[in-house]
């Protein structure tokens, strides 16, 4: 069922509505593992960019964020990873509420995060990256770098090679791999396939489902937005800094509304 936060109830938010998909190939839980409730939240005093913003993930699923430049996808997604302070609202991991976790805490607590730009070490070898994602934790690292070196074979082919060096495609697999090393719960991706050409993009949509699969919950903020929609289990779409609309994945793609305003030509028609 598509929900807008706007039409349907004034009482109900849009992440109070969302229910867990049902599509038969997967296998979603109907426990929340990621619930935002009512986020407000801002850079500088006075003035708040997210203005009750909802987003909640089960475990187990893919969920989209769309919306306008400057909607506040990026904000929304650093507030849940305690980068942006959050004036009121509520972000609960499992049961612990991370406002006011400082980001090293939240990654404790299973959650990694690849922001939208410099999201590697540039003067680092591709090997070094990848260790300096697992900082934080402890066992088997080597282990767990081999799998990753299985999920993204470029970059065992570049390990000792420079970051600033690879191509952006390259890049940001190791940008993926490197928050990986921490065998996250949930990832949160900030548009991993901008400033890609198509058959990469494709590549990083591909890979994004892979590591889904694997049971890793994932928030998918794209501009990309038809394709990521298309392989969300669920999706958002934001606007002014609030949750405009939420449903599954295909509603959403199908839904005249989100079409006419998000997906048309180049997918912005709406501003912020
Ligand atoms: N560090 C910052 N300091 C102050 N304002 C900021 C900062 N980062 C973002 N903003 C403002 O917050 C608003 C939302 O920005 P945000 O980056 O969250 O949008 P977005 O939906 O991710 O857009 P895009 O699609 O362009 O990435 C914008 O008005 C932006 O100017
Ligand atoms: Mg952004």
């Amino acid at each position: 069922m598509l929900i807008s936060s706007k039409a349907i109830n004034p009482n109900m938010n849009a992440s109070q509505s969302a229910e867990p998909t049902d599509r038969p190939d997967r296998q979603i839980s109907n426990q929340l593992i990621l619930e935002a409730s009512n986020v407000v939240a801002g850079y500088v005093d006075g003035v708040d960019i997210l203005q009750g913003a909802n987003l909640s993930v089960y475990e187990g699923e893919l969920v989209t964020v769309i919306g306008s430049n400057g909607a506040g996808k990026s904000t929304l997604a650093k507030a849940i990873f305690g980068l942006v302070p959050v004036r009121s609202g509520e972000i609960l991991f499992g049961d612990r509420n991370l406002i006011g976790l400082k980001p090293e805490q939240i990654v404790r607590q299973g959650i990694s995060y690849v922001p939208q730009v410099a999201n590697v070490f540039p003067s680092l070898s591709v090997s070094d990256n990848l260790d300096m994602g697992a900082y934080t934790r402890e066992g088997n690292i080597a282990a767990v770098k081999d799998k990753i070196y299985t999920t993204f074979p470029v970059l065992a082919k570049r390990r000792n090679q420079r970051a600033g060096t690879l191509s952006g495609g390259e890049r940001q697999m190791l940008a993926m791999g490197r928050a990986l090393m921490l065998e996250p719960k949930l990832l949160i991706l900030d548009e991993p396939s901008a400033a890609l050409s198509p058959i990469l993009v494709q590549d990083i949509f591909n890979l994004i489902q892979q590591i889904n699969q694997t049971g890793t919950s994932i928030i998918l903020v794209e501009q990309n937005a038809r394709k990521a929609l298309a392989i969300a289990d669920r999706g958002y779409v934001m606007h002014l800094g609030k949750d405009e609309f939420t449903g599954k994945g295909a509603d959403l793609l199908n839904d005249p509304e989100v079409t006419e305003l998000y997906l048309g030509m180049g997918n912005f028609g709406k501003t912020a």
